[in-house]
């Protein structure tokens, strides 16, 4: 079955490493049946969405912002990405949440912006380590669902990913820890079942990725995993070697 891969370039890839980099990984997944979508920094995703066209592959956003034009220095709005033909916004990304302070109802303003505009969104929820060790993993993970997807409809949710990154297991936060398939398992079916009571109807067709230290070492027993339709990968999606074997 074909799975979703969400690469996470961060605040990584100059225009002309973008473009290098695609000239590269296009031709090498040429023939995926895969959906692979890559979020990129704001500067070079209009060279890189042109680049994209008409192949397998899509540019994704990082962020955007609450508002749809006006007096918001340094941010990026919906227009301007429906400008250079994006499609797809990721959302809610613990960097976003932990460096940059934005809490659940900051995050479904713009889900609900991005959702209403026609955007698909890529909405990020995961636990830090100490809310894992003090058992509160799924409290945490109910409310970043109920209050990121607020007053989202059951038409509008079948346009957004679910993507569980348990931030102790992303590389960059270097705890050292990586989730098990044990745990990654436990964690999708729990989600599964908060998705089911919010979209009883339309909970079925949700997906769900897995995001967190993945790697072409790991991406094939997680992608077997139930409820794991798709993974998001940050540090293995900088290479196109690491991102190809990933997807393959
Ligand atoms: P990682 O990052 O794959 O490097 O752990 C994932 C992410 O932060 O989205």
């Amino acid at each position: 079955m074909s799975k979703i891969f969400v690469a996470n370039w961060k605040m990584n890839k100059t225009v002309s490493e973008a473009k290098n980099f695609l000239t590269e990984f296009l031709p090498k997944v040429a023939d995926s049946k895969n959906e692979i979508i890559i979020a990129a920094n704001a500067v070079c995703l209009a060279d890189a969405q042109k680049k994209v066209r008409r192949t397998n592959v899509q540019m994704a956003a990082q962020n955007i912002y609450t508002e749809r034009a006006g007096a918001f220095t340094g941010e990026i709005s919906v227009e301007m990405l429906k400008d250079i033909k994006i499609k797809t916004i990721m959302l809610g990304h613990s960097e976003r949440r932990i460096y940059f302070a934005e809490n659940d109802e900051f995050i479904n303003k713009k889900v609900k912006l991005a959702l209403n505009e026609g955007f698909k969104v890529v909405l990020c929820i995961g636990e830090k380590e100490e809310e894992r060790e003090n058992k509160h993993t799924i409290g945490v993970l109910t409310r970043q669902l109920k209050v990121g997807l607020m007053d989202v409809s059951a038409e509008q949710v079948k346009n957004v990913y679910v993507a569980y990154e348990p931030i102790w297991s992303i590389s960059t936060f270097s705890t050292g820890k990586t989730a098990t398939m044990d745990e990654i398992a436990e964690v999708h079916g729990e989600i599964k079942k908060i998705l089911a009571e919010m979209y009883p109807a339309v909970y079925k067709d949700i997906k769900i990725l897995y995001g967190g230290s993945v790697s072409p070492k790991n991406a094939k027993s997680i992608l077997k995993i139930k409820n794991v339709d798709g993974a998001l990968i940050g540090g293995a999606s900088l290479k196109v070697e690491s991102l190809v074997e990933v997807v393959k």
